[in-house]
């Protein structure tokens, strides 16, 4: 589903992304994890298409075609989906609004607004005013409004109550398996998605087939992720470099 080969990316003159390779498949979760400041938000802008995100090298491939040159709105009809890690306020338009733009033809439920606790705010504003859970939860309903093929997600854990996780992780599920006729067992995914985390909580609730460390704009690691956790944990992002070498 997505192929990224040999990405070098820059934001404002720095060199961020140093050489990234990494394959999604079609119904496969990959889990991300890094360090503050190594690239991680970089990659998945890079990916949704930001202007700000300029490729100096390598490709971005979806479904096999080359999507370097799209514009952000175009990967966005392909069916490529985003989370933020810190989404916008958006004047003007309200929560209500937007998702009933986004969800034309998507057999959207009103339903999930009180799954996600935002009933009270679905005549407000796009996150003016929302706590950060309150904005994330936002962010899932608008991923369910507009049901992507692969979808990122990050950080969206951080600033949620660990009460909350559990809604989190749930949302996640489902927005993974919408369009699958039976819940399936051993459970798998229609949609794909690549995940950012610091913490691993959502490892509990969501099915994980794989994780990557990005440290510095390379990726030095990819294996188990609790594997990979269990190292970051008891050894830091160091183990991580110093594991590379026997990967
Ligand atoms: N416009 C910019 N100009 C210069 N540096 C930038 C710009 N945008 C991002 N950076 C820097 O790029 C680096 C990578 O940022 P990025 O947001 O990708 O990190 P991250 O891995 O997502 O970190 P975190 O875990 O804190 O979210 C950071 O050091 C950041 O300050
Ligand atoms: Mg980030």
């Amino acid at each position: 589903m997505l192929e990224i080969v040999d990405l070098w990316v820059e934001i404002g003159g720095k060199t961020l992304l140093k050489g990234v390779n990494l394959t999604i498949q079609e119904g496969e979760v990959h889990i991300l994890f890094g360090p503050n400041g190594s690239g991680k938000t970089t990659l998945l802008m890079t990916i949704m298409g930001s202007p700000h995100c300029r490729i100096l090298k390598g490709e971005i491939k979806f479904y096999g075609k080359v999507i370097n040159n799209l514009p952000i709105w175009e990967r966005a009809r392909l069916g490529i989906g985003i989370a933020f890690q810190s989404p916008p306020a958006v004047k003007g338009v309200k929560l209500r609004e937007l998702v009933e733009i986004l969800s034309k033809g998507n057999g959207f439920s009103e339903e999930l607004y009180s799954f996600l606790k935002l009933e009270e705010h679905a005549n407000r504003e796009v996150n003016r005013g929302f706590s950060g859970g309150e904005r994330k939860r936002a962010e899932l309903l608008q991923l369910f409004a507009q049901d992507p093929k692969f979808i990122m997600f990050d950080e969206p854990e951080s600033g949620v109550d660990l009460e909350s996780i559990a809604l989190v992780g749930d949302a996640i599920n489902r927005l993974l398996e919408r369009g699958s006729c039976v819940r399936r067992q051993p459970k798998s995914y229609t949609k794909s998605a690549l995940i950012v985390s610091h913490t691993g909580y959502l490892l509990d609730y969501v099915k994980v087939d794989k994780a990557h460390v990005l440290i510095d704009g390379k990726l030095v690691c990819d294996k188990n992720p609790w594997d990979i956790l269990t190292t970051i944990r008891e050894q830091g992002y160091k183990g991580c470099e110093i594991c590379k070498e026997t990967c």
